[in-house]
């Protein structure tokens, strides 16, 4: 069908002009991103977490599971002020504040680290020397000179925007196609202009406006679960969608399983927005953890995060819904598959049936 072969699918070489959403922080799995990719979707691994070295050999796995294009992406922006300045002395006070949470639920507290995390600057150079056909990224646009070294090793480049603002800066720093993102989204709200809470528009209303301030396709993503969603997109002038919560329900991905019963339950129809488990805004269901950490002083990202990952590593090992970091879209309730190609597969079905009836 004619929907299928947006200016983006054919620049990519996509059956369907579907983007399987990347997921940070280990949610991501290449089982998931290699199924998308194999039945004609674009399957991503969000890679924020892992040292450069790791990001070469995953390049390298997802070539051995796929010879169709795949997504690799970052987090331009790594930390927030001052979050790499904490004294041992707040350090100390902050933790005597979590420690009756650590205490009730049995978990060693972490200690003070030396540094946080991989930088950027060096997971990009591992991007460089593995050549992914598409590398997404979002908090930020990397420099002038990253974005060239892509072009000139063909790699396609996808910036994401929550404004217009955002999309025009992408657009003017040469990428080839920006995802619009509606606050409706699962995961983090990745403004990097104005502050997250500021710029909270849905995707009804983003879309239309950045596809007419841009020349570059627009690829839109925030709530979108479902085929009247992605035609829904596509009407509004998208040349193709990105989903997240969708596929993160599936067998395929690497949450825990206790996340994604509840993300098919059909019964979650409320998500919330919160700093409490990353130091930055994301939206997730409301649970025991979230409840307990709006009462706690917060710290910027990725701080909070440091702070609040044993609980998420306990709880993932007890498979314990109540205290792990439940990431969802506000169109959760429309979820219901178990594994990624037959999600692609109606989806697409859905969206054909749209259109013919149109
Ligand atoms: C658990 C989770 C983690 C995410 N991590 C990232 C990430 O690291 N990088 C990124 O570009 N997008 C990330 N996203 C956003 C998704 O890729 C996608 O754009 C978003 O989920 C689309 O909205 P939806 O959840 O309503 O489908 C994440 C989303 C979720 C649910």
């Amino acid at each position: 069908m004619g929907w299928q072969q947006t200016a983006l699918s054919k620049k990519l070489g996509l059956r369907y002009p579907i983007i399987q959403g990347p997921f940070g922080g280990g949610l991501s799995s290449t089982a998931l991103a290699a199924s998308v990719a194999n039945a004609g979707g674009l399957g991503s691994f969000g890679a924020h977490h892992l040292a450069p070295a790791a990001i070469v050999e995953l390049v390298s796995t997802l070539r051995q599971h796929t010879d169709k294009p795949f997504n690799i992406n970052l987090w331009v922006s790594d930390h927030d002020p001052g979050a790499l300045s904490m004294t041992v002395e707040a350090y100390q006070q902050h933790l005597r504040q979590m420690m009756p949470l650590y205490q009730r639920l049995d978990i060693e507290p972490p200690s003070q680290p030396d540094s946080f995390s991989h930088r950027f600057e060096e997971q990009v150079q591992a991007v460089l020397d593995a050549r992914p056909p598409v590398f997404s990224f979002v908090y930020g646009i990397p420099s002038a000179d990253i974005i060239e070294q892509c072009k000139r090793r063909d790699i396609f480049l996808l910036g994401t925007a929550t404004t217009v603002k955002e999309a025009l800066a992408l657009q003017d720093a040469g990428v080839d196609a920006v995802v619009a993102t509606g606050f409706e989204a699962g995961g983090h709200r990745v403004s990097f202009i104005d502050e997250a809470e500021t710029v909270l528009t849905g995707t009804i209303s983003l879309i239309p406006q950045v596809v007419d301030a841009l020349h570059i396709p627009v690829i839109a993503a925030g709530g979108i679960a479902d085929a009247r969603g992605i035609a829904a997109a596509l009407v509004l002038g998208a040349q193709g969608v990105q989903i997240g919560t969708a596929f993160l329900a599936c067998n395929e991905s690497a949450t825990i399983a206790a996340h994604k019963a509840l993300l098919r339950s059909g019964k979650v129809h409320n998500t919330v927005l919160s700093r409490r488990m990353t130091g930055r805004l994301a939206r997730f269901i409301p649970n025991h953890a979230l409840r307990e950490l709006e009462a706690l002083p917060q710290l910027p990202f990725p701080l909070q995060s440091w702070f609040y990952s044993p609980i998420k590593r306990a709880s993932a090992a007890r498979d314990d819904a109540e205290y792990f970091s439940l990431y969802a879209s506000q169109s959760v309730s429309l979820i219901k598959h178990h594994q990624a190609a037959a999600l692609l597969r109606d989806l697409v079905a859905g969206v054909d049936r749209i259109y013919s009836s149109m």
